[in-house]
């Protein structure tokens, strides 16, 4: 396994400035600024209600702020939806899984490739020739996501019957069926055992280091964060509270006052 420190990161890939969001008189997000590096795996911490997730909204575009700026690959992205977004090169899973139950895994990661697609679906159902020939290079990736994430046992499967873990894994496999250049990964270690959530830490650093994707990654496991993060961004009260590496977050008083409630984060 690879540590953040013998990974090459690169430069600025995306800004978030001053963003400011709020839901009528709620305001989750107060001027919140920070960076996300090529090829980091950037973590969001911060209490329940913290803002967490909806600045990872904010990130695909399913939120617009009503004040702020988002800048991916040196370009203000404005108004961009999750399409958009998504068809940019950002993919992620979300809080409470979103897959298709009923369908199987393999139908699952194949519905997340369709944004890589080009012939349009009645091309796509009459099986036109470059139809064809797409959906089995489509096919190929999809397979060698599945064998990346160990799945192949249950490719057949109807994800609701899937425990939870495995769910989850699903649901990283079809974010990175896009082949996405950053991922936004929201809690995917919610709700797992010990050991599937070291499985799951594997996976992603696997993901960052093979595919080179850069990973934003809310967690409220600290020694997950503490292990598999460059960077961590703090929120508390949908203020930013601390912007740092593990070791500079870990020692911020005003963190360890806010977030941890006067305890020492444990590494
Ligand atoms: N669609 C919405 N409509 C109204 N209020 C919202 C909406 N989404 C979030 N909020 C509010 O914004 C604040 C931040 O919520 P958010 O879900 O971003 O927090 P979080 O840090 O992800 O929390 P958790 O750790 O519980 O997932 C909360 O007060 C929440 O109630
Ligand atoms: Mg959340």
């Amino acid at each position: 396994m690879s540590t953040a420190q013998t990974r090459r990161i690169g430069d600025v890939i995306l800004s978030l400035n001053n963003i400011s969001l709020a839901f009528g008189g709620v305001k989750a997000l107060t001027d919140i600024s920070f960076d996300v590096r090529q090829h980091e795996i950037r973590a969001i911490i911060g209490p329940n209600g913290a803002g967490k997730s909806s600045m990872l909204n904010v990130i695909n575009g399913v939120y617009h702020p009503q004040q702020g700026e988002i800048i991916f690959r040196g370009k203000p992205r404005r108004g961009m939806n999750t399409y958009e977004a998504a068809r940019s090169g950002i993919a992620r899973t979300f809080q409470n899984i979103a897959l298709f139950k009923g369908m199987t895994v393999l139908d699952n990661i194949m519905a997340g490739r369709t944004l890589r697609m080009k012939s349009n679906f009645l091309m796509q159902a009459l099986r036109f020739g470059p139809a064809e020939r797409e959906e089995i290079a489509h096919r190929m990736k999809v397979e060698e996501i599945i064998d990346f994430l160990e799945i192949q046992h249950i490719r057949k499967t109807p994800v609701g019957q899937l425990p939870y873990g495995l769910q989850k894994r699903v649901d990283l496999a079809r974010a990175l069926a896009m082949e996405p250049e950053i991922l936004l990964l929201d809690e995917p270690m919610a709700g797992m055992n010990v050991e599937e959530k070291q499985d799951m830490c594997r996976f992603i650093l696997d993901v960052n280091d093979q595919f080179g994707t850069t990973v934003v990654l809310i967690e409220h496991d600290m020694g997950v964060v503490m292990d598999i993060s460059d960077r961590v961004v703090v929120l508390d009260y949908g203020k930013k509270i601390g912007d740092g590496t593990p070791d500079e977050v870990r020692g911020n008083e005003e963190v360890i006052r806010a977030y941890l409630g006067g305890e020492k984060v444990a590494a």
